[in-house]
């Protein structure tokens, strides 16, 4: 079986991904991390160095070889992977499953805030205007987000509540 996590950035799709592939005893992939240890650059310095369009291209090439693996897996993808070219459609062609982790746009604030500098769409902004870009950016996010086969809310959850709840679900 190969599920897929997708939602904004903060939603919680690493740290959920690995304990979901965990509890069903599949391998754990997460797109950022193998698109930092393909390119051997951290996300920050390929947008800086490289521009975010060239990033896109090595997410969407990567994002593919990742899905065409052989093994079961639990794939977690970047915030923005759903909203790029054709990666919606490879996604719900290759996998079992496209989950959405939903989470309130005023707790993805809260999260984000202390990790803003990882983030390089997040990283220019003044603490004082994430809460009306986050707001602005989901809300043009959320079609790509919502073709998802499952939507899951992980607002106000503890991570271990959350995986129950998506294990029920499959
Ligand atoms: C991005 C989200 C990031 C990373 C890159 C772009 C986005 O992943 O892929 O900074 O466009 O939302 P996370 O969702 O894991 O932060």
């Amino acid at each position: 079986m190969k599920i897929v996590l997708i939602g904004y950035m903060g939603s919680g799709k690493s740290t959920i991904g690995l304990k979901l592939a965990t509890c069903l005893g599949l391998s754990f992939y997460d797109l950022d991390t193998y698109i930092t240890e393909t390119l051997g650059k951290e996300i920050p310095e390929i947008f800086r160095e490289k521009g975010e369009l060239f990033f896109r291209l090595e997410e969407t090439k990567l994002l593919q070889q990742l899905l065409m693996r052989q093994d079961d897996l639990v794939l977690a993808t970047g915030g923005g992977t759903p909203c790029y070219g054709r990666n919606m459609d490879l996604m719900q062609e290759l996998a079992d499953r496209v989950i959405y982790l939903k989470v309130a746009p005023a707790e993805l604030v809260k999260r984000l805030a202390p990790e803003k500098e990882n983030r390089p769409l997040l990283q220019p902004l003044n603490l004082s205007d994430m809460p009306e870009f986050i707001a602005k950016h989901l809300f043009e996010r959320s079609r790509y987000y919502s073709r998802a086969q499952l939507t899951v809310d992980g607002t106000g959850k503890n991570p271990d509540a959350l995986v129950t709840e998506i294990c029920a679900l499959l």
